[in-house]
C-alpha cells in the first residue's frame, strides 16, 4: 500500500472495466448489494480502496439506477464509501453485441484456445466499437486533468486506449489484459486484428500476467502491423507513441481482510461437515469457478471419477464440492456447457455415491466471498484445472485462506498461477490419469509435507500481493511520466 501511495503522490486514478465491483439488486422491495464472481474485481477493488478515485463500469444490476446521483455516480464500498463508481448504462442490444457477442463469443474463445470456435459477427464488432467509444467519452469526462492516470481493464476494451489517447494525448494509460494472449497464427483469424492491436497500442504500458503472453503479443504485432519493436526494452513504437509491454502477475489482497477474525480451521471443518450431513473425518475437495468451459470442470469431475476407480477405499469417504457461479448464461455455449456439467456430476454420483454421501456436490449458484472462504478452510484439497487461464486467483485465495498451513493445491499447468505456485501439484488437466493421481496424492499427503508446501506458497502470495502488482505498474508509469516531463524541458 505504501508503494502505491508513493507512486501516485496524491493523484486519483480512473479505473475502467466492464464488470462493476458492487451490484445493486432488489429483493422483496429492499435494495441489496452483491460482489460479483470475478478475478478482476477481487484484484482491483482493494487497490481502488487504497488509492481512491473513480471506477467506470457497466451498471448491470437491476437496482443500480436507483442508487446513483444525477452524474450516474455512487460512493462505494457501501459501508465505507472510499471511491466513486461511475455507471454506464447499456441497452439489451448493446450488451448483446459488445459483451455477449464480440467480447465473449469472439475474443474470449480466441484468446483462450480451449477448442471452442470463436464467432465474429460484423454487427457485434460495430457495437464493440461504439461501446468502447462510450466508455472513452466517460473517462474523459471523469478526468480532472490533462494527464490523468487511467487503468484500462481487459479484453472488453481493446480499442479504449487509442480512443482516450486521441482526446487526452498526455494521459498515462495502463492497460491490463486479464486473459491469455495467443500466438500470432491463432490471433490472426480475427477479421479486425489490426484495429484491435492499434487500439491497444494507444497504451503507455500494456500488461499481461506472464512473459509468455508478452512474447506472444510482441510477435503478433510484428506479424500484422508496421511498427518498431525494441526487444531489449520490450517497447513498441508506432506513429510516435511508445508502448511498454511487460508482465505483471496479478494477485490478491494481503493480509486477507478477515485475518485474525475467523474461527480455527478445525472448527470450520467440523461445522461444514455437520451442515453437509457428512461424518467427522470425511475428506473434502473444493473447486470454485464461474460456470465456464475454460475452467476444466468436466475434466476435474472425470479425474475424481478415475481417482475413485483407482482407489475404491476412498469411495464414500471423499466428496468434491464444486461451486460454479452462473456466468454469461444468455449464451448457448454456456447453457450447453452447464447442462453437460450437471449430467456428468449426476452420472458420477450414480456410480460412486454411498448412503448419505455424494461423490460430487454441485452448487451452481452465486456465493459471497465469506462463504467461499469457509469452503477453502474446510477442504483437504483445492482443484484448479483450467484448460487455459490468464492467472486464476482461486489458487491464490485458497493459499491465503489456509493460515493453518495445511491443505494441498492441485493446479493446472495452463494457468498463470502455475508459474508462481511451484509447490502445488501441477497437472495437465487433459491428462485424466495424472490429475486423478495428483488428487490421490493430495488426499494422502503427510501433514509435514503439506505444511512445507503451503508455507512457501503463502510466502509467495504474501510478498507478491495485489498492491505490489498495481505498485509495479504505477512505478513504471511514474518513470515514464518523469522521462516525458524532462524530455519536454530539454526540448
Ligand atoms: O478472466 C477474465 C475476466 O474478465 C476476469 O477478469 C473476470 O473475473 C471474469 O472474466 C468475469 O467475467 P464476467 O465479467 O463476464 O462475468
Amino acid at each position: 500500500r505504501k508503494l502505491l501511495h508513493q507512486q501516485l503522490a496524491g493523484e486519483r486514478i480512473i479505473v475502467v472495466s466492464n464488470r462493476e465491483p458492487y451490484i445493486h439488486s432488489k429483493k422483496d422491495g429492499e435494495i441489496q448489494v452483491h460482489r460479483p464472481a470475478s478475478g478482476l474485481v477481487t484484484a482491483v477493488e482493494p487497490v481502488m480502496r487504497a488509492c481512491s478515485g473513480t471506477w467506470v463500469a457497466h451498471g448491470g444490476g437491476s437496482a443500480d439506477r436507483e442508487t446513483v446521483d444525477s452524474h450516474d455516480r455512487v460512493r462505494v464500498p457501501p459501508n465505507s464509501q472510499e471511491y466513486n463508481l461511475r455507471r454506464i448504462w447499456l441497452t439489451k442490444e448493446e450488451e448483446e453485441g459488445y459483451y455477449y457477442g464480440f467480447a465473449n463469443e469472439g475474443l474470449w474463445p480466441l484468446c483462450h484456445i480451449a477448442h471452442v470456435r470463436p464467432i465474429f459477427r460484423t454487427s457485434d464488432w460495430r457495437e464493440y466499437v461504439r461501446i468502447n467509444q462510450r466508455f472513452a467519452d466517460a473517462v474523459v469526462k471523469e478526468s480532472d486533468s490533462e494527464n490523468p492516470v487511467v487503468l484500462v481493464q481487459d479484453y472488453h476494451f481493446a480499442l479504449l486506449p487509442e480512443m482516450i489517447r486521441r482526446a487526452l494525448p498526455k494521459a498515462t494509460i495502463i492497460t491490463f489484459w486479464h486473459i491469455p494472449w495467443p500466438n500470432p497464427e491463432s490471433f490472426g483469424i480475427c477479421p479486425w486484428r489490426e484495429e484491435l492491436l492499434k487500439g491497444m497500442l494507444g497504451s503507455t504500458i500494456l500488461g499481461f500476467h506472464t512473459p509468455y503472453h508478452c512474447k506472444n503479443f510482441l510477435e503478433t504485432v510484428d506479424r500484422y502491423l508496421e511498427t518498431r519493436i525494441e526487444h531489449e526494452s520490450s517497447t513498441i513504437s508506432r506513429r510516435g507513441q511508445l508502448t511498454m509491454v511487460e508482465s505483471y502477475p496479478i494477485s490478491i489482497q494481503w493480509p486477507p481482510p478477515w485475518q485474525g477474525t475467523l474461527p480455527p480451521v478445525e472448527q470450520t471443518r467440523y461445522e461444514m461437515l455437520a451442515a453437509l450431513g457428512l461424518p467427522a473425518g470425511h475428506l473434502l475437495g473444493i473447486g470454485v469457478d464461474r460456470m465456464d468451459y475454460t475452467k476444466g470442470i468436466l475434466e476435474r469431475f472425470t479425474a475424481v471419477e478415475r481417482m475413485l476407480e483407482l482407489h475404491p477405499e476412498l469411495v464414500g469417504h471423499f466428496t468434491l464440492i464444486q461451486i460454479a457461479a452462473p456466468s454469461r448464461s444468455a449464451l448457448e455455449e454456456y447453457q450447453s456447457f452447464e447442462a453437460r456439467v450437471h449430467a456428468l456430476a449426476e452420472r458420477i454420483n450414480r456410480r460412486f455415491s454411498r448412503e448419505g454421501c455424494q461423490a460430487i456436490i454441485l452448487k451452481a449458484e452465486h456465493h459471497e466471498p465469506e462463504e467461499v472462504n469457509r469452503y477453502y478452510r474446510s477442504a483437504q484439497v483445492c482443484m484448479v484445472t483450467s484448460l487455459h487461464d490468464g492467472m486464476n486467483l482461486v489458487a491464490k485465495e485458497f493459499v491465503a485462506a489456509r493460515d493453518d498451513e495445511q491443505g494441498v493445491l492441485v493446479l493446472s499447468q495452463f494457468t498463470g498461477a502455475a508459474h508462481e505456485l511451484h509447490e502445488s501439484l501441477i497437472v495437465n488437466p487433459y491428462h485424466v490419469e495424472q490429475t486423478a493421481e495428483a488428487l490421490h496424492q493430495a488426499l494422502t499427503m503427510p501433514e509435514y509435507e503439506q505444511q512445507e508446501r503451503m508455507r512457501s506458497m503463502r510466502a509467495m502470495v504474501r510478498d507478491f500481493n495485489v498492491y505490489r502488482w498495481a505498485g509495479r505498474m504505477l512505478l513504471d508509469a511514474a518513470r515514464i511520466r518523469q522521462r516525458e516531463r524532462l524530455a519536454v524541458r530539454i526540448g
